[in-house]
């Protein structure tokens, strides 16, 4: 199992380029499932995550051509869904990765049925796939839960007046991609609001489809006959362009992080503003400059364009060197604080009480052994371990994998002290 190994303390300078965003790659790929002709997609960022999804639809039939490694380790993809084998997600994919969920809508929508494992809980939360469900009933699929499955059949999916209950990002995903070849017009009302949301949905227009209102809450879906193929770009990683501005807000010195967007950051930058962190955006994306310890923030993680939950162990480990009291209340999963002990390990002072924790900033992290639970805490404790005096060793970085792309190599080029160590099991 790999981990990383961090001297901390120096300042970060020079240039870094953000990938292909992780959560606009997965439905993507999954959109290709919509039709019969190929789709091809550039910027296709090689996380752990996406090779899940490429492993899951190749095992469904789909064939995977890789046209070009791209610069900065992206690649060009041809993904052709011609001759569909296995119209089923199994446990062992979906247990790994709860975005698999999304072959259900496009599955559904092209060949009538699907068989997908119900995700089941994961470590920061139980995250029901209900709003999914719900929906794909009211565009009357015959919905049933057997032996652990998903079992859904339908002859064609009818347009339907759809209002999820809370504003659920794969969930916008899938129903989008079930109503695009369903018969007369779908309405998502409470739609999530997510750039990677209008992404796929850019996509999905490309190949053919009729979509009004990606990026607000209410999206209108004219159900078409048939999907041809497309070219695409993934856009750009927002979190890990956040990721990178947090780690200069802590650790100090002047970044260019190549390919960062404003209109698509939320809040975060605003947040960055009020710690004290200077942005300049221009055409190369967004220039970081700390030049002193950052303020105390507070915030509440809340859908787009609120302060994404992504971005929450980032910024916690930004507070927890900032001069003042940060208080920071999650709101979009129950179980999101797991990084709190691992950074109190490293010296943070961090009371939890229910969703709200309160982060006394300190002047000095100093350098241990922590543990990674899920992605972006893994992200937040890099962040500390940039700070942090002395060596720290964060322990089961393939949480971090799953949607950074060598991140140590990324950090290292703008002057942080990060190794991956590679330690290898006896035979
Ligand atoms: C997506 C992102 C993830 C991000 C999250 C919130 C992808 C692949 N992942 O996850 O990185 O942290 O959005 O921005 O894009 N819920 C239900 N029932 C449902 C669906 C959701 O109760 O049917 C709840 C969840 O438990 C959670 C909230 O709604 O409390 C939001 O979840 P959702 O937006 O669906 O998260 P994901 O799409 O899984």
């Amino acid at each position: 199992m790999d981990r990383f190994r961090i001297s901390g303390g120096t300042a970060l300078h020079g240039e870094v380029t953000v990938s292909g965003a992780k959560n606009a790659a997965l439905p993507i790929l999954c959109a290709s499932l919509l039709s019969s002709e190929p789709l091809e997609l550039l910027d296709v960022p090689r996380l752990r995550d996406v090779g899940t999804m490429r492993k899951l639809l190749i095992q469904m039939g789909t064939r995977i051509e890789t046209l070009e490694h791209q610069a900065d380790g992206q690649e060009r993809l041809r993904l052709t869904s011609d001759a569909m084998t296995h119209l089923q997600a199994p446990y062992e994919m979906v247990k790994t990765m709860r975005a698999s969920v999304l072959v259900l809508g496009p599955m559904l929508a092209r060949f009538g049925e699907a068989l997908v494992s119900l995700p089941g809980g994961c470590a920061i939360g139980q995250r029901p796939v209900d709003q999914h469900i719900k929906g794909l009933a009211a565009m009357g699929a015959e919905m049933r839960i057997e032996h652990g499955y998903i079992k859904a059949q339908a002859k064609r999916l009818r347009g339907a007046r759809i209002v999820t209950d809370m504003v659920t990002v794969t969930g916008t995903e899938n129903l989008m991609m079930a109503a695009v070849l369903a018969e007369g017009t779908t309405v998502i009302d409470n739609a999530a609001r997510e750039p990677e949301v209008v992404d796929l949905a850019n996509c999905l227009i490309r190949m053919g489809a009729r979509i009004e209102g990606a990026g607000t809450d209410r999206i209108v879906i004219h159900g078409v006959d048939r999907l041809g193929g497309a070219q695409h770009t993934i856009m750009a990683d927002r979190i890990e362009a956040g990721t990178f501005l947090c780690a200069v807000a802590a650790a100090g010195g002047e970044v260019l992080v190549r390919r960062a967007r404003s209109d698509m950051m939320g809040a975060t930058l605003e947040k960055l503003r009020e710690a004290g962190v200077q942005l300049l955006e221009s055409e190369e994306g967004i220039r970081v400059t700390a030049s002193r310890r950052p303020e105390s923030v507070n915030f509440r993680t809340a859908p787009f364009p609120g302060l994404a939950t992504d971005m929450q162990a980032q910024l916690m480990a930004v507070s927890a060197i900032a001069q003042g009291t940060s208080i920071i209340t999650e709101t979009i999963f129950e179980n999101r604080f797991m990084h709190v002990q691992e950074l109190r390990r490293l010296g943070a002072q961090i009371e939890v009480d229910g969703h709200t924790a309160i982060v006394k900033g300190v002047a000095e992290l100093s350098g241990a052994r922590v543990m990674a639970t899920d992605l972006r805490a893994s992200a937040g404790l890099v962040i500390a371990g940039l700070v942090a005096q002395g060596e720290t060793e964060i322990d089961r970085i393939y949480h971090l994998d799953r949607g950074y792309d060598r991140m140590e190599q990324k950090l290292s080029a703008i002057g942080a002290r990060v190794t991956r160590v590679t330690e290898k099991t006896p035979a």
